[in-house]
């Protein structure tokens, strides 16, 4: 008999399965119960994650998953089951993640793991290396601002032990793409949403023009609804700062489908994405709280830098010198960093002017216009105010209708051979009363007499100044934010991972 029930909220529709199962079956211990669970869940499509609660069994927790992200924190005296590794991070650093279809039964005595057949399994039990302390705020009024400071050494640990600037080579602590595929790829097409596919998109120019494979980037929500064209020739780059994202995974799932080797690059150990590619790097940003991502976003540069020239080099494109003084400009980056967070003031001073505008614009060329898409992604996810980005050239061909006194533009305007070219748009919006910021190189008088507020920030070299650049870009954001008084860091609507489609 199919018993009927009404309900407004998908997930008391577990519940009702599982009474209904319980109702019909003969339940002498917790082994039956457990599989009561497991059989009532079958019917279901899609992706859980579940704690559940029995009254006929109060000493236990059951937790079960289903595509969703869910991990076990193993204490001295307690157990522990969240989303995400952060949330008890605080209470134990031993963590064990659950395959899919696992069930975990938490008691006083511990935890044991069964699978979706019902056989007990040991699942890998993770010690996370990151101090709790680090999942603090300590003493910044937000997780943002704080994580914005922790940039340089976010970059020194995804740089450690990496790297040797005397033989221009790179170490990888987990198993790397092998030679064979290396020698092999002819493409690299880049996976990611959000912040992730601007850190992507980002590096394309840089695959593109140093390596010289053909590289693209695409929103994984875009890549997962075409049939797109892939075979083992493809190097597919996962990025996801959670690696719970749902696109990102389908898109892993379907690479993997059409052949393609898939390398993710990931800051959470074991996460879904990690365990579904064939390979991973791991950035060491430390735990990112804030829902706006910073210093994921720059490891993430980082990393994909450090692939770059482990391609280089294997592939035989990069010579020593060249690999010497590519690793050199990475080691720069924290020192550089660093200095470049003391301009703090000027970006508040600059951003409480602006805090109250409707729209902005967000212009650069180049390898500055993926930039100016993760600035204006920053600037509307955390203030609320409506920013674009363009590619400064495509001005003409229509937003330039939209500029007049009232709408700030942000141009990056930095080491690149089309400076001049992003000048004459400057001089553009400026012939039209538009108010200008720009992120500019040192002393660079030309920018300076047409900018309304300058914010320079040195170069090291084209191939990693788009690290430094987007710290700028954050600061401005933040101090916007701030000024208008929002949620920093949990701005209305957003989740930090995106676990559904
Ligand atoms: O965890 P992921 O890197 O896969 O997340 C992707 C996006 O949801 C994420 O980058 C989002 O755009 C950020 N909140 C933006 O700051």
């Amino acid at each position: 008999m199919c018993s009927q029930f009404q309900s407004e909220t998908d997930t008391e529709i577990f519940a009702h399965l599982i009474q209904n199962a319980l109702d019909k079956a003969t339940v002498n211990s917790e082994c039956d119960f457990i599989a009561v669970v497991q059989e009532a869940l079958l019917p279901i499509e899609g992706n859980y994650a579940l704690g559940i609660l029995n009254v006929q069994y109060p000493d236990q927790l059951l937790f079960i998953r289903q595509g969703s992200p869910l991990i076990i924190g193993l204490g001295d005296d307690a157990c522990f089951a969240a989303s995400d590794i952060p949330a008890i991070l605080s209470y134990t650093r031993r963590m064990l993640v659950l395959e899919d279809g696992d069930i975990a039964q938490l008691t006083r005595k511990g935890v044991l793991v069964y699978n979706s057949n019902g056989d007990e399994v040991q699942r890998p039990i993770s010690t996370i290396s990151w101090d709790p302390i680090r999942a603090e705020k300590g003493g910044y009024p937000h997780f943002m601002l704080k994580e914005i400071h922790e940039q340089p050494r976010a970059i020194s640990d995804t740089l450690a032990g990496r790297l040797s600037s005397e033989q221009g080579r790179v170490y990888f602590e987990t198993a790397f793409v092998p030679d064979d595929i290396i020698l092999n790829i002819d493409r690299v097409l880049i996976i990611a949403c959000g912040t992730s596919f601007h850190a992507g998109l980002t590096s394309c120019y840089d695959y593109e023009r140093i390596l010289g494979i053909p590289t693209s980037a695409e929103f994984a929500s875009e890549f997962r609804y075409r049939n797109p064209i892939l075979n083992d020739k493809t190097l597919v780059i996962a990025i996801s700062q959670s690696g719970e994202t749902a696109d990102t995974l389908a898109a892993v799932d379907l690479a993997k489908q059409k052949g393609a080797t898939v390398l993710s690059v990931c800051n959470m150990i074991e996460s879904t994405i990690v365990r579904a590619s064939d390979y991973v790097i791991y950035t060491h940003a430390g735990p990112e709280i804030s829902v706006a991502s910073t210093k994921a976003f720059v490891t993430q540069l980082v990393s994909l830098q450090l692939i770059l020239l482990y391609i280089g080099k294997n592939r035989g494109i990069l010579r020593k010198k060249e690999l010497q003084t590519l690793t050199q400009d990475l080691l720069h980056l924290p020192t550089v960093a660093s200095n470049l967070l003391s301009s703090e003031q000027q970006i508040q001073h600059i951003a409480r002017r602006y805090a109250y505008a409707q729209n902005m614009l967000y212009l650069g060329r180049d390898i500055h216009y993926p930039l100016a898409m993760e600035g204006a992604l920053k600037l509307k996810e955390i203030s609320y105010i409506h920013a674009e980005a363009y590619p400064a050239g495509e001005m003409k061909h229509g937003p330039i209708a939209l500029i007049d006194k009232d709408v700030p533009v942000f141009f990056i305007i930095h080491a690149s051979s089309v400076r001049e070219k992003v000048i004459a748009n400057m001089e553009e919006i400026k012939a039209r009363d538009g108010k200008i910021i720009a992120l500019t190189l040192p002393q660079d008088e030309e920018v300076k007499r047409v900018a309304d507020h300058v914010i320079e920030v040195p170069s090291i070299s084209p191939h990693v100044d788009s690290i430094l650049l987007s710290i700028p870009l954050q600061l401005f954001a933040y101090y916007v934010a701030v000024h208008r008084g929002t949620d920093v860091d949990q701005p209305r609507n957003l989740a930090k991972s995106v676990t559904v489609e």
